[in-house]
C-alpha cells in the first residue's frame, strides 16, 4: 500500500508518520508538507532515512501540483492532517484557513476521486478533524458523533467545512472516506503557540504565563501518541463513511492545567514549590472563546477497542522531559518569526 500523509512535518502528523513508517515497513509512506511556520523536518530526523519513507515538499492548495502528484504516484490511501491549526491565527487571518483547510482538502478529494474512479486501487481517504466543529458545551454534556455542527472560530468553521466536503464526496461519488474528530492534543513536538508548549517554554524562561479570561475554559487533553494510535486503528478497520470521536475523558480548566504544569516543572527544574505559579498572568480573553469541549469516545471503544494508554500526569511528565531534553528544537522554533508573532499576539493583551 502506498499512503500519502499530508502535514506530516507538523505536530500530530510527525507522530503519525513515525508510527506508520516504523510499524508497517511493507507500506510506502510519502509525507507532503508545505513547511509553513508549523512544519519542521527536525520532527522526523529519526526516520528520514527509512527506505519506505519519502518527503515531498508541496502545497495542497496548488491543484495542478496535487493532481500531477496523484497521477504519478497512484496512491492507495490518504491520511490528511495538513491544516492551519491555531485558533488565534485564524482570528487574525481567516483567509489562510479557507485556502488550506477548505480548498486544500477539496484538491486532495478531487485527486483521490479520480484515482478511485479509474480503479487504481484507491482504498481510503482519512480526514483528521477536530472536536471544535461541534462548538462549545455548557457545564455538562459531551460531544458524540451525532452532535450538530456549530463552529465558532474561523479555524473551526474551516474544519467543519472540510468535514462536510469529505462526507459529500463519500455520499456523492462513493469515495471510501472516514473522518475522526479529536480533542486537544499535547506532547512532544507541539509548536509553542498552543497553551501547553507555550507555557512550558515560558516557565523555563521565567516569562509570564498568559491565561485568557479567567482560565475557566475547559479542554479535554489527549496525549499525541494516543491520537496516532487511534488513527492507526480507524485507518485500518473503520467502515467507509463512518465518523469517530477521539478523546481522553480528561477534562481540565486551563488554570488547573497550568498550575499542574508549574508544579511538575518546579520539581524538575529544582525550583521552590510555588515559584512558577507566580508567573501566571490573566490577559484579555480570546474573541468567541469556546467555554468547554468534552468528547464521548464510547463508539471508538465499543466498535474498535481503542482507549487511551497514557494518563494526563504521565503524559505531561513525558512532555516536559522532552522539551527540557530538546532545548535546541525549542530554541530553533522560537527564534526568528516566533518573536514577531508573540509580540503581536500578547503585547496588545
Ligand atoms: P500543525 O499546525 O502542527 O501542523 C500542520 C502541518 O500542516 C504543518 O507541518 C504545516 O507545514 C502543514 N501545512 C499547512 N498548510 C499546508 C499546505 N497548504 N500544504 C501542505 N502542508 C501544509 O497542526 P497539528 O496540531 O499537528 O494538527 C494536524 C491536524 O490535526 C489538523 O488537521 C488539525 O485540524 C487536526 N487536529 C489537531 C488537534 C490539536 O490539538 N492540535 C486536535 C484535533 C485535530
Ligand atoms: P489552544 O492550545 O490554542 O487550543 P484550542 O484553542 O484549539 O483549544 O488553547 C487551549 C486553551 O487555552 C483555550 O481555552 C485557549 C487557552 N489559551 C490561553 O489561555 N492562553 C494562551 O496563551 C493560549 C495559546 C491559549
Amino acid at each position: 500500500m502506498k499512503i500519502l500523509i499530508t502535514g506530516g512535518a507538523g505536530f500530530i502528523g510527525s507522530h503519525v508518520v513515525r508510527l506508520f513508517v516504523t510499524k508497517y515497513p511493507q507500506y510506502t509512506i510519502h509525507n507532503i508538507d508545505k513547511l509553513t511556520y508549523a512544519g519542521n523536518l527536525a520532527n522526523l530526523t529519526d526516520i528520514e532515512n527509512h527506505s519506505n519513507y519519502k518527503f515531498v515538499k508541496g502545497d495542497i492548495v496548488d491543484a495542478g501540483f496535487i493532481s500531477k502528484l496523484f497521477e504519478e504516484e497512484k496512491y492507495n490511501a490518504v491520511i490528511h492532517l495538513a491544516a492551519e491549526s491555531h485558533v488565534d491565527r485564524s482570528i487574525t487571518n481567516p483567509l489562510e484557513f479557507v485556502l488550506t483547510n477548505v480548498i486544500g482538502t477539496v484538491n486532495l478529494l478531487n485527486a483521490s476521486k479520480k484515482l478511485f474512479a479509474d480503479n487504481h486501487g484507491f482504498e481510503r481517504f482519512y480526514h483528521v478533524s477536530t472536536d471544535e466543529v461541534y462548538g462549545a458545551l455548557g457545564e455538562t454534556g459531551m460531544f458524540t458523533e451525532t452532535t450538530a455542527y456549530d463552529p465558532h472560530s474561523p479555524y473551526s468553521a474551516s474544519k467543519a467545512s472540510s468535514d462536510h466536503f469529505v462526507r459529500a464526496y463519500h455520499d456523492t461519488y462513493g469515495l471510501p472516506a472516514v473522518i475522526s474528530n479529536c480533542s486537544n492534543n499535547y506532547g512532544p513536538n507541539h509548536f509553542p503557540e498552543k497553551l501547553i508548549p507555550l507555557c512550558i517554554n515560558n516557565i523555563k524562561n521565567k516569562q509570564p504565563l498568559p491565561i485568557y479570561g479567567k482560565g475557566e475554559n475547559v479542554r479535554d487533553w489527549l496525549y499525541v501518541i494516543d491520537h496516532a494510535r487511534a488513527i492507526d486503528v480507524i485507518f485500518h478497520t473503520a467502515q467507509s463513511g463512518s465518523t469517530y470521536n477521539i478523546g481522553g475523558h480528561n477534562e481540565w480548566t486551563n488554570i488547573d492545567v497550568i498550575r499542574l504544569l508549574c508544579r511538575v516543572m518546579d520539581k524538575k527544574l529544582g525550583r521552590a514549590e510555588g515559584e512558577s505559579e507566580q508567573l501566571i498572568t490573566f490577559v484579555k480573553d480570546r474573541a468567541g472563546h469556546d467555554l468547554r469541549y468534552a468528547i464521548d469516545a464510547t463508539k471508538l471503544k465499543n466498535d474498535l477497542g481503542w482507549v487511551p494508554s497514557v494518563t494526563f500526569e504521565e503524559g505531561l511528565d513525558k512532555t516536559v522531559d522532552w522539551y527540557l531534553q530538546n532545548e535546541e528544537w525549542l530554541n530553533n522554533v522560537t527564534s526568528g518569526n516566533y518573536k514577531q508573532y508573540y509580540d503581536s499576539q500578547y503585547h496588545k493583551r
